[in-house]
């Protein structure tokens, strides 16, 4: 049973991060635990990203990134891909409304054309119907893996420079950023693992440069609004840094 205690924790309002990422983990535990087949996990963990980003768009977070699937879950057993194809594919049907009624965007970063064509149909329609929708953006990573995406953005980079598009001095951090999935989205303010285990597993590794990270034991099924709720309050109070000094340390004032 989740907790639902969330109405003790205040949240500052001025300090709302402007984009979440999740690495949902721990599905198959969550199924192993209880018995079940692998895939009952991932059923439970659809009703729980359908809870989290209910909570996420109440809260005002503007980027929501849910790390569905990675270029590396191709190589899981056939019918677990299948499964998860099935479901994610529910998902974008079946939250049409959701979407719609919340006034959220759905987008994908990743490599949609590896996908099933019946997915990617409905990912279409889905961002299609979506597109004007302004509260949140909700970004699905699928077959998603920085290695990939990063490669591709020096390619991508390489031919202009071929072409003479661009010279050499005009490669700046800014410039790769640009050539990402994620070039028109902020970076990740905070990245959550749940599940207990300490990795990034090749996601968002560039844009995560400055990103703060919370590890959660929690297996992802059983993750709550009431444990986002606590992870947000620890998040506002960390003290941002980005490699400088704060006023209180520095000697300059
Ligand atoms: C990791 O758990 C989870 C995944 C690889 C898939 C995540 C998918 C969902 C939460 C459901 C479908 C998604 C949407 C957006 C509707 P794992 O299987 O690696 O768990 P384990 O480490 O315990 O084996």
């Amino acid at each position: 049973m989740k907790s639902n205690s969330q109405k003790s924790v205040t949240l500052d309002p001025e300090k709302i991060p402007a984009h979440v990422a999740i690495i949902m983990d721990g599905n198959g535990r969550w199924a192993k635990k209880r018995l079940m087949n692998r895939v009952k996990g991932h059923e439970q963990g659809s009703q729980t990203v359908r809870e989290i980003v209910t909570a996420c768009r109440e809260l005002g977070i503007g980027t929501l990134t849910l790390y569905a699937f990675s270029t590396e879950n191709w190589a899981r057993p056939k019918s677990e891909v299948k499964a998860l194809m099935i479901l994610l594919k529910r998902f974008i049907i079946g939250e049409r409304g959701l979407l719609e009624k919340n006034n959220i965007r759905l987008n994908m970063i990743g490599q949609k054309e590896r996908l099933p064509a019946d997915v990617q149909k409905e990912l279409n329609t889905t961002m299609d119907l979506t597109s004007n929708n302004t509260d949140m953006v909700l970004n699905l990573a699928l077959s998603y893996g920085s290695r990939q995406e990063i490669t591709t953005a020096v390619r991508n980079i390489a031919q202009k420079v071929q072409s003479n598009a661009l010279g050499l001095d005009d490669i700046t951090p800014d410039l790769i950023s640009d050539h990402l999935y994620t070039r028109s989205m902020p970076d990740p303010d905070l990245i959550i693992r749940t599940s207990g285990e300490y990795r990034l597993s090749n996601f968002l590794m560039w844009q995560a440069a400055y990103s703060e990270i919370y590890i959660s034991d929690t297996l992802w099924p059983d993750f709550s609004k009431a444990e986002l709720f606590q992870i947000l309050k620890n998040f506002q109070e960390r003290d941002r840094r980005f490699g400088r000094v704060t006023c209180s340390t520095s000697n300059d004032g």
